[in-house]
């Protein structure tokens, strides 16, 4: 997410009214304005992160903060490891994100058969709508500045209550971002951390036992201590490490890295997300889906003018049908998930069409797995047209993940969390038409 300098005022009033504890929200775009009032910040990431602790620290705080403190919330993101550190990088993101490369004419290989027949036994579930998932990212572990951070003070994982609540309202998929360089401390290859992955498991397991998917989400912009990821093979060797302890749960989805973006070239990005696919492969993990993201933040909306198209298609994978392409699409102006105003009532379908057409053209599965809108009518229209309109695509998109629920939203503009969040009161009945179950 963008900060503007109005946001990071906000931010740093919020914070006054902040309880010490510091989260992070690692999300959305920093782009070259966010970055200039994230260095224009003093203790920038960390003032701006602060303000989010106001949504999560205590209900009476959340309570009385303004919802342009909970937006600073959501900006935090831009306050990841990555991207603040990564200042000079982010700096040039817009202009990375602008200027897209001519036309892509993705001479991509299809897998056209293959993919139909995914699609069509997706659409076996019974679903009107077709798809195979609906639900939502679970914040929490990815918050806080700290690295490795202290549990319940710098971050949290999910409240599987809550979770229970958003499976019995027929939710089936939970995306569960975590930090790299907590998993893995010090170095990507590093052993795994037993207790931050005994903390993953234990919501993962609920979740699978519970009969729906987690989606292993590293939310690192393809980044490792804010310096971007260079090495394939240490990449290959983090995942090996991390699907091992999950190779054998069916209901496991391994999604590569979050939003890499402004990366060194053109075919980094895609290159990554061969070595992760690859490595868990290579563990014996060969029934769950991979969900692979793109450059310019894995936006539907620029996938063909991003480069994406043209070097994303090229990614094999040893087995079929569960190669995914993982998009994230916001509504607002500038595409950053960071107002709840939408651009119009139907720039939802309109930012996913040209992705569909390539998603088609290709013979290629796509997933939304992060959107969200404001709680206003013309956001609500806007996400029911995209949601309607995928479903309709149903045979390549299948399905889509709000962005996001997790404990310590507070009154966050997006807030999926029950059973008060701002989202989830909005947007139940909106979403629950597009449940694999409804
Ligand atoms: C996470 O781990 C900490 C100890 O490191 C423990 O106190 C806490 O209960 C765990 N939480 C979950 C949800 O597993
Ligand atoms: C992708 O694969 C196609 C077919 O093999 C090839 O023509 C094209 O050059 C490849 N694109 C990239 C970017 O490697
Ligand atoms: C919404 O905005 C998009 C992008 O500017 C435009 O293409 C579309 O026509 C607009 N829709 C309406 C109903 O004005």
């Amino acid at each position: 997410m963008r900060i503007s300098t109005s946001m990071l005022a906000a931010g740093i009033a919020a914070t006054a009214l902040a309880a010490p504890s510091v989260q992070r929200r690692n999300c959305k775009k920093p782009s070259a304005a966010s970055s200039t009032a994230v260095q224009a910040g003093t203790t920038s990431a960390a003032a701006v992160a602060q303000s989010s602790s106001v949504a999560q620290s205590s209900p009476v705080a959340a309570a009385t903060s303004s919802s342009a403190a909970a937006v600073v919330a959501s900006s935090s993101a831009a306050a990841s490891s990555s991207a603040v550190a990564s200042s000079s990088a982010v700096a040039s993101s817009s202009s990375a994100a602008a200027v897209s490369s001519a036309a892509a004419s993705s001479a991509v290989t299809s897998a056209a058969a293959a993919a139909s027949s995914s699609a069509s036994s997706s659409s076996s579930t019974g679903s009107s709508s077709g798809f195979k998932f609906m639900g939502a990212s679970e914040s929490g572990a990815e918050f806080g500045t700290a690295i490795p951070g202290v549990y319940g003070t710098d971050y949290i994982f999910p409240d599987t209550s809550t979770i229970q609540t958003l499976i019995d309202d027929g939710m089936n998929i939970f995306r569960l971002p975590f930090l790299m360089e907590r998993m893995a401390p010090s170095t990507m290859t590093a052993t795994l951390d037993a207790d931050y992955l005994a903390n993953l498991t234990t919501v993962v397991n609920y979740i699978t036992e519970a009969g729906s998917y987690a989606v292993l989400d590293p939310h690192n912009y393809a980044r490792y201590d804010s310096t971007i990821i260079s090495s394939t093979a240490d990449f290959g060797t983090f995942w090996t490490n991390l699907a091992t302890s999950f190779s054998t749960n069916d209901k496991v989805i391994f999604d590569c890295n979050n939003e890499p973006h402004d990366m060194s070239t053109d075919t980094q990005t895609a290159e990554l997300m061969q070595a992760c696919v690859t490595a868990i492969r290579g563990t014996g993990a060969t029934s769950q889906y991979i969900f692979v993201e793109g450059t310019s933040y894995t936006g539907a909306w620029t996938w063909t003018t991003s480069g994406n198209s043209e070097y994303m298609g090229n990614i094999t994978d040893t087995v079929d049908d569960l190669l995914v392409y993982e998009m994230h699409q916001y509504l607002d102006s500038d595409g950053s998930g960071t107002s709840s105003t939408c651009v119009n009532s139907t720039i939802g379908e309109n930012r996913v069409t040209a992705a569909t057409q390539w998603l088609k053209e290709n013979g290629k599965l796509g997933v939304i797995g992060e959107f969200a809108g404001g709680a206003n009518s013309d956001c609500e229209t806007a996400v029911d047209g995209m949601l309607s309109y995928m479903s309709d695509n149903s045979d390549v998109w299948l399905g889509a993940l709000w962005w996001g629920a997790g404990p310590w939203w507070g009154d966050y503009i997006y807030s999926m969390e029950p059973p008060s969040g701002t989202a989830y009161t909005a947007y139940k009945d909106i979403l629950s038409k597009y449940y694999p179950s409804a």
